[in-house]
């Protein structure tokens, strides 16, 4: 080992703790009670006169307010107007996120008060300011006109005044955000962010090479918080969601104001690191749940066999045909999804029954689990009215019904559903079509039912040892999933039909794994054409498919028609017991991807371009995935977002004919991407550099693995002896070939080929041509 590598390493795994401490950066651990002395570093809130206040950064104002407003009897109090300034106070505290500064300003409108209040915390620490909305007394029909307006407003922003050149990501739609994302500039006229419902946290960043970035988001109360633009006055605030009607006395709501140094996506990773800590998410849920670390069979929308059997085949006999060629070809599922294809349905298509119509499943699903041996993951919907579960139907839980849904109050049913479910092999739950079933009077009427409902599904499941996947959420689910440790995966972009787009999840991906969630891109075919299919199209780009599910770190679900699937593809995927070998953390679109939608969206696209990696023993190994460009872009490390010191090294992976191309990836000598496309998508990976005697090594790990350095794969890295000593694992007589490269005068490949025995632990040496099993 080089002195100089050593050097290389500490650094990494210094920047890597500071990821995981927020942002302590180079100050250290603040001691001193002058919370002004980071001013250079922190965004700045100055209140003037009764509760007006400015946001400034560096001297430049971000934002100004607008007016502050509530609601009670239809009636509407803005300041300014009739909502009336009682009284101001500054205080000093500390709390669970640090020491604060809270200006309150108390407003009355009639008999009632409601007080508006902004801590601002200490950078860098927290890099935050929490506005919270209190009220007093019990207000009744509070609700707005339209249901997507908010019923009060604190903070707003009047963007009349805004000039400074702001770019935006507002995430919105369905699958946690990502449909309706939208990208833009920040400022007067021009912010046109997702409102209402269907809103979600807005990521506001200047135009520095690394952004300066703001996040606003709810802080509590998830499933009522929104965001509304009112476009006359171009004000844009945040507080209860229009529908709420009745806001009870003491009830308070807070809106989260984070920001960050260090650029869009590492800003993000920071705000959600303090969302999960502060409402406890466990990610052991998400690191244990087998659909997340295994291959498994999908049957959704996007499936070969989705409302589809073989011809004149019940959908048991489909697949217990899908179990026999998944052993005939060795491809090791160990799971199964089953759609919604297999319960009956009310009048309008909400389930009514959550079990397997006779037509699916004559012999049930405990047969299926005893024949296939496969345990499963299960899609739900919403609710219909004519549900037998509820006590008005003649069942034994209680339902608020509300034709054509109805959505269940008490979480014994959840406790009834799941403890039946998991006697058949359920391990994961898949509510999908959150947004449809939140869309109805109740929830969008009470201030708490939506979280009811969530966190009495959440707990039961968690009771029951389940897991549950969020599908078409809406960015307040996704939110609200921060209370639910077992919610552990979400998918992140709408449904799969072969040939569509939706793979583009590395923006989406961000938003999910900073909450906690594994993304999962949904199904995939890994074959071009499956003759018989009910879509009557063709998957063209396969390869991009099943590497973008296997970067993703979610589940890895194909769905092929029985004796299409492309084995070879497949398996580049995960080792041979159905073990998804990925990397440390999923692949996400660098910050230059974003600022080009939001300042450059006419520019030639640059494409997607990823990055992510895989640490074993303190050793970064990168990976950069590029595809669709329309021109060539030059990257250096940091906005790869690296922070290690890598080597990059070539290869196409599609076509491993092309000669492995070895380049110096240092801060000054650029990655060039081009001609990145679908078909042919780009794949690097970076290794540090090993002292092997005189001649430097690279580890290149399997290469016929979409990540050959995984940490499934890889337990340990040990340079010993002027040699470099890997543990590996594997499943009992898995062969794999582990590949080298000799970097000097050109570059050479030297490999180790490996066959597991009963241990399935390998040790493989740089030194030695054969390999050492256990
Ligand atoms: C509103 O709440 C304040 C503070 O708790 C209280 O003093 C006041 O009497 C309440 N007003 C009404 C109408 O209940
Ligand atoms: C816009 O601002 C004007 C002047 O402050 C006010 O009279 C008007 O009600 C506002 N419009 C809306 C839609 O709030
Ligand atoms: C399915 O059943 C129909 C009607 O009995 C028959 O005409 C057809 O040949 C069958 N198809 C297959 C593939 O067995
Ligand atoms: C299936 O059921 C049979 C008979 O009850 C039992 O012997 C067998 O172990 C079961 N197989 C699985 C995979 O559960
Ligand atoms: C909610 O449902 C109503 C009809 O009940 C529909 O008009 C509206 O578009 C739905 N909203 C969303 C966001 O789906
Ligand atoms: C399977 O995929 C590989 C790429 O991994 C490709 O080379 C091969 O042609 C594919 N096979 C078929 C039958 O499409
Ligand atoms: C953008 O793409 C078009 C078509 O590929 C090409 O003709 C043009 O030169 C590109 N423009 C820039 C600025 O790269
Ligand atoms: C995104 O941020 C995370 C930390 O939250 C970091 O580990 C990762 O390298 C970053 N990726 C990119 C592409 O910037
Ligand atoms: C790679 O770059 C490093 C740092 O600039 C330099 O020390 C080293 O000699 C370079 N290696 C080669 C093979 O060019
Ligand atoms: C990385 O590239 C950007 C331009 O895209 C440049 O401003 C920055 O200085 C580069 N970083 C280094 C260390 O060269």
């Amino acid at each position: 080992m080089v002195v100089a590598w050593i050097v290389v390493l500490g650094y990494f795994v210094l920047s890597a703790l500071c990821d995981s401490t927020l942002r302590w950066r180079k100050y250290g651990d603040d001691q001193s009670n002058n919370w002004r002395k980071y001013d250079e570093e922190q965004f700045d809130i100055q209140f003037k006169e009764q509760g007006a206040f400015t946001i400034s950064y560096d001297q430049d104002v971000w934002f100004s307010s607008g007016p502050m407003f509530v609601r009670k009897d239809e009636t509407s109090y803005k300041t300014g107007d009739n909502l009336k300034f009682v009284t101001s106070q500054t205080s000093f505290g500390q709390d669970e996120l640090g020491r604060y500064v809270s200006n309150l300003y108390r407003f009355s409108y009639g008999p009632n008060l409601v007080d508006f209040s902004a801590r601002q915390y200490t950078a860098p620490k927290t890099p935050a300011i929490i506005f919270s909305q209190y009220f007093h007394n019990d207000s009744l029909h509070v609700a707005a006109l339209n249901v997507n307006e908010i019923v009060s407003g604190f903070p707003t922003f009047d963007l009349r005044g805004s000039f400074m050149n702001l770019g935006f990501l507002s995430f919105g739609g369905r699958m946690i955000g990502d449909t309706e994302k939208k990208f833009g500039r920040w400022g007067k006229g021009a912010a046109k962010i997702n409102t209402g419902i269907t809103s979600g946290p807005v990521v506001i960043f200047n135009n520095k090479i690394q952004p300066v970035t703001v996040i606003i988001s709810p802080f509590s109360e998830f499933m009522v918080g929104s965001v509304a633009h009112d476009l006359v006055n171009d004000t844009v605030g945040w507080g209860i969601m229009g529908g709420v009607d009745h806001i009870p006395a003491g009830t308070s709501y807070e809106t989260m104001f984070y920001y960050g140094m260090d650029g869009i996506n590492k800003t993000i990773g920071q705000w959600g690191k303090l969302m999960r800590d502060y409402y406890r998410k466990d990610e052991d849920y998400r690191r244990a749940d087998l659909t997340v670390n295994y291959l498994g069979y999908w049957t959704d929308n996007g499936a070969y066999y989705y409302y589809q059997t073989e011809p004149n085949l019940t959908y048991e006999q489909t697949i217990l045909d899908i179990k026999q060629e998944a052993d005939s070809q060795k491809i090791p599922y160990r799971y199964l999804q089953y759609d919604s294809w297999f319960y009956p349905k009310g009048p309008e298509g909400g389930v009514k029954t959550w079990e397997p119509t006779a037509e699916t499943f004559p012999d049930g699903f405990l047969y299926m689990y005893n024949q296939t041996g496969w345990p499963s993951a299960a899609h739900n919907r919403w609710w219909s009215s004519t549900t037998t579960y509820a006590i008005q139907n003649g069942g034994n839980y209680q339902f608020i019904l509300d034709p054509p849904k109805a959505i269940p109050t008490e979480e014994e049913f959840w406790e009834f559903l799941f403890n039946d479910a998991k006697k058949w092999g359920l391990i994961l739950y898949e509510q999908d079509w959150l947004d449809v079933e939140f869309n109805q009077t109740a929830t969008l009427t009470d201030l708490k039912l939506g979280r009811t409902w969530l966190n009495q599904m959440g707990q039961a499941a968690a009771n029951n040892g389940l897991t549950i996947q969020y599908c078409m959420a809406n960015p307040r689910h996704a939110l609200q999933s921060l209370e639910n440790s077992a919610v552990t995966q979400a998918r992140v972009s709408n449904d799969y039909q072969p040939g569509n787009e939706q793979w583009r999840i590395g923006v989406s991906s961000m938003f999910a794994d900073a909450l906690g969630l594994a993304p999962y891109k949904d199904t995939f075919w890994t074959t071009q054409t499956e003759t018989g299919n009910k879509y009557g199209k063709d998957e063209p780009f396969p390869a991009l498919e099943a590497v973008v599910a296997t970067l993703s770190t979610g589940p890895v679900g194909p769905s092929d028609k029985i004796s299409s699937t492309n084995v070879t593809l497949l398996m580049r995927c995960c080792n041979q017991d159905g073990l998804i070998l990925k990397p440390s953390r999923p692949a996400v679109a660098i910050d230059k991807q974003i600022m080009q939608a939001a300042f450059n969206p006419t520019q030639n696209s640059t494409g997607e371009i990823w990055s992510t990696y895989t640490i074993v023993s303190g050793y970064p190994f990168g990976l950069v995935f590029a595809a669709d460009q329309e021109s060539e872009i030059s990257l250096n490390r940091s906005e790869i977002g690296f922070t290690f010191q890598p080597m990059v090294i070539f290869s196409t992976m599609i076509d491993r004919s092309e000669k492995i191309e070895v380049l110096n990836f240092t801060q000054t000598t650029p990655l060039v991407l081009s001609k990145c496309s679908k078909s042919e998508f780009c794949l690097y990976y970076t290794s540090p550099v090993f002292s092997v005697g005189s001649s430097s090594v690279l580890i290149y790990g399997e290469e016929d693995k979409w990540v050959p350095m995984s940490p499934q794969r890889v337990l340990r890295i040990a340079t010993l002896n002027s040699d470099i000593i890997l543990t590996v694992k594997g499943s009992f007589e898995e062969t794999v070939k582990f590949t080298f490269i000799e970097w000097s005068s050109g570059s050479s490949l030297r490999s180790v080929t490996c066959t597991f025995g009963p241990s399935g632990q390998a040790v493989i040496r740089y030194s030695s041509p054969k390999c050492e099993t256990q």
